[in-house]
Formats: structure tokens, sequence, C-alpha cells
């Protein structure tokens, strides 16, 4: 029995791997060579297994739609005018890499939903590796990778690694511990490594498009009182002309998005399960990304802005017992077929 299911979460990973938005169904069944009655069962199997598989007709063909669990649904808005400009970006932080809490596989699904998009922007907020901490006994148990070589080599051959998508990302608390304990920074291993990674700062870190500010911040401390409250204190001690238009905060491991000030504020939550310390602290960690749509005019004044939010839940997580990390895969992809 298990045997069976084993073959079928294969095939299903296979073909789910395979699918694009906006593929007709005759690609599909030329390559699987199945016929539409056999389509209609794989795709139920997909969705037995927790893959979003959808038909939808588009033009005189059937093509799949799949997609990650949304926790709103979003509205769509066709803006007619041609002098704004629309990008949607992804937006993650606090991966841990290293951490026996860390979720490479939602990295990667995020990212895998990213193409699917055809987004070409990731912003990742800081905590990329979680760190090297001597002065806590307790932490060599909550990683599986200790130190700057182990950490910083998972990075440049784990991070996903996506024809068409550049990862704009600065570096965190937990990176800096490297840096603290012998001059060492994961950048420095990256920058030479992997030109997908584009290195913006250590703590904060600036990027424009289309003439849109995006600040991404790393605060560091300890957790805010309540979720706008030290994001609006940010907000508060910028002079108007140095204001972004979007405020990136990673470091708390939460979801928020709120607009104050005329800035369009994100506190975005990790990619890596909840800590020892959190537990401890009875602190609560979201788990997951956002997509931002964002519309612009010719001056980088943001007209509309929709974040999306996604949040995984309990089932989502990395259960550590009896797996092999190992078999968490590298996800790459070059836009060609598999
Ligand atoms: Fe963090
Ligand atoms: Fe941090």
């Amino acid at each position: 029995m298990d045997e069976k299911k084993n073959i079928e979460v294969e095939f299903v990973n296979k073909v789910y791997k395979y699918i694009r938005n906006g593929m007709s169904i005759e690609t599909f069944m030329e390559k699987f060579h199945v016929s539409e009655i056999e389509l209609y069962g794989i795709i139920e199997l997909c969705r037995m297994y927790g893959k979003d598989v959808s038909l939808e007709k588009e033009k005189d063909t059937l093509v799949f739609r799949k997609s990650i669990k949304r926790k709103s649904p979003v509205s769509k808005l066709e803006f007619d005018s041609p002098k704004l400009n629309s990008n949607q970006i992804c937006v993650i932080s606090d991966t841990h890499f290293g951490s026996i809490h860390n979720q490479l596989h939602l990295v990667n699904e995020i990212y895998e939903e990213a193409y699917n998009r055809g987004i070409k922007t990731v912003l990742h907020v800081g905590d990329l590796v979680d760190g090297s901490y001597p002065n806590r006994p307790e932490s060599p148990r909550q990683q599986f990778l200790h130190g700057f070589d182990q950490q910083a080599s998972y990075v440049v051959d784990m991070y996903p690694e996506i024809e068409g998508i550049t990862t704009y990302y600065i570096l965190g608390s937990h990176d800096e511990t490297h840096y603290k304990n012998g001059q060492a920074t994961v950048n420095n291993w990256i920058s030479r490594c992997r030109e997908d990674m584009i290195y913006l700062g250590q703590d904060t870190g600036e990027i424009n498009i289309d003439k849109v500010k995006i600040v991404l911040d790393h605060p560091g401390g300890g957790s805010a009182q309540s979720l706008s409250y030290r994001p609006q204190k940010r907000i508060e001690i910028l002079e108007s002309h140095t204001k972004p238009k979007i405020l990136l905060i990673g470091h708390y491991h939460k979801s928020y998005a709120f607009s104050y000030r005329n800035v369009q504020c994100i506190l975005v939550p990790a990619l890596c399960d909840k800590t020892q310390f959190q537990q401890k602290k009875g602190l609560y960690n979201a788990l997951g990304a956002y997509f931002l749509n964002i519309y612009s005019d010719s001056k980088g004044n943001i007209q509309y802005f929709e974040p999306e939010e996604i949040i995984f839940g309990k089932k989502d997580i990395w259960d550590e017992t009896g797996k092999d990390r190992s078999k968490v895969k590298k996800l790459v992809m070059k836009n060609t077929v598999y």
C-alpha cells in the first residue's frame, strides 16, 4: 500500500512540475500519452495529494490553472490606462537555512509559484541563514548545519535557481553572527557563486522598480508589542523626501500589511517554522510570503497596491521525525520543457 502511495506521489509531483499555467491539455496529453478521460483522473489524483490543478476554457481549448493556497481571494483589477506601470513581485524573509526549522520545500513552492506567474523579482528581507551562537548551549541541537562554511554553502548550493528570476536580498541579525564571530560574510560567497542573487546591504537595502522606491529592513531586537507599533515608529522618523513607497520588514516572523503616512508597509512572514525560543516565549510564528501587485505612475507614485498574503498551515510544515532532509532537492528551472 505504501509502495503504491509512493509511486502515486512521485507521479503527481512529476506531472505537477510539468504543468504550467495556460498550458493546453493537448500538450500534456501528448507528453504523457494519455487520453482526455485519463487526464481527468490525473487531475483528481493531483487534488487528492493537495496539488490544486484545474482546467479553464481559453479561446477554443482547455488550459491548466494551478495555484497554491491563498488566505483570501484576490480581486483582479484591470487597468486600461497605459500610463500606469504594473509590476508583480514576490517578497520572502527569514529562511534560516541551517536551522532544523528551515522549510526549504516551502521556499521552493513559493519560487515555483513566482515562476508560474511570470515574476522576475523576488526580495528577501534577511536571515537567509540561521547563524552561529557560541553563547547559546542549546543552539547546536536546533541546527542541522553548523558554522559559516556549512550554512553559506547550503545557500549557494540549495537556494532555488530559476532562469529569469533575480533575488535581491539583505542580510539580517542571524546572518550577521558569522561576521561577529569571525568576520565572515554570507553575501561574499553568494556574490561569487550565484549571479541570480544580488546583495543590497546588511540590515537595510533599497531597490527601485519603475521608480517605485522599496526599502527592505531587518531591524533586529525583540518582538514588538503590537504588529504595527515598531513599523510605525520606523516610518515616523523618516523625513518626507527619504520615505520609501513600500517598506518591507523582516525579522519579526509576523505577517501584516498596512498603509501609514503614504507608505505601504509589509511585515513579511518567515519561511521557517516556529523556533524553540518562540515556543518557550509563546510567540506566534507566521509562515508564508507575499505577492505584491504594484501599479505606479511615471514618477514612481503608487496608484494602486494589492498585497496578496500566502500563509502556510501546520500540514505544510516539514516534519523532522524519520525524514531525510537530503530528499528536499534544489529547485532548478530553465525555460525549457522537462
Ligand atoms: Fe529571523
Ligand atoms: Fe532576525
